[in-house]
């Protein structure tokens, strides 16, 4: 396992539209880039794009927007897609060769000797191939491994969320996860909101929406904030400390 320390920024539910209308009307492009051009986020060693990329149903413009955006990055950049994306539209956009397997968008990303793996839960469930490929493949790991997906593998004690968007397949997915001991921590987004959840053997960081955040106490759907939100993550050697920022709303 190498010393490093490493430096993972993560980036969730942009919403980016077609073209440059506002959506919802949020400028949801400039929060983005607040997000992404924010002191905070300097000197990353990955940037991970943690789903709906897209604002409703994989508009091709949102992705070559990002895209774009994304070309002079000189960090790697992970992605992955949300419940708006679509990995067939997404790949004409993003380098997804040899990540995406029987129409998901699942990998292993290695970076100093360590590994973070991606999972792929657009249609609302963690499918059982892509958990028994990451049961074996973190096995094989020596050390720990961070995952990020789309959806919590849990619920949030978001009554909006929870009530209507949670992930389907939980119970599933958490019987996996508890038998990964070198899993310590999971990173998502979707809730459009800052929450920590304990599950048996992890810690799930639920990660705010650079679109806007929504209200965890109303069970109808309530905008909290406009502000983008996103996450920076340090990771060592048996060390792991991470921060959300917010930037001052728009
Ligand atoms: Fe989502």
């Amino acid at each position: 396992m190498g010393k490093k320390v490493l430096k993972i920024g993560q980036i969730t539910d942009l919403h980016i539209g077609e073209d440059e209308s506002l959506v919802q009307g949020i400028d949801v492009r400039s929060n983005f880039l607040a997000a992404y051009n924010s002191e905070s986020m300097k000197d990353l060693d990955l940037l991970v794009l943690s789903g709906d990329l897209a604002n409703e149903n994989a508009e091709p413009g949102a992705y070559s927007y990002i895209s774009e955006i994304l070309k002079d990055s000189k960090v790697p950049v992970c992605v992955i897609p949300g419940n708006h994306d679509n990995v067939e539209v997404m790949e004409k956009f993003f380098d997804l060769k040899g990540k995406v397997h029987d129409g998901k968008c699942y990998y292993r990303f290695e970076m100093d000797g360590r590994s973070v793996f991606f999972l792929d839960s657009a249609n609302g469930t963690v499918s059982s191939e892509q958990l028994s490929w990451l049961e074996k493949e973190a096995a094989k790991v020596d050390g720990e491994v961070l995952l990020f997906v789309h959806h919590p593998p849990c619920h949030c004690d978001h009554k909006f969320m929870d009530l209507r968007y949670s992930m389907k397949n939980i119970d599933e997915v958490q019987a996996t996860l508890s038998k990964i001991k070198n899993l310590k921590h999971i990173f998502v987004g979707h809730y459009h909101f800052e929450s920590t959840v304990e599950i048996e053997n992890q810690t799930v960081h639920v990660t705010p929406s650079t679109q806007m955040q929504i209200d965890p106490n109303k069970s109808v759907f309530c905008l909290s904030s406009a502000a983008p939100g996103w996450r920076v993550i340090q990771w060592g050697e048996n060390f792991l400390e991470t921060k959300v920022y917010f930037s001052q709303t728009p």
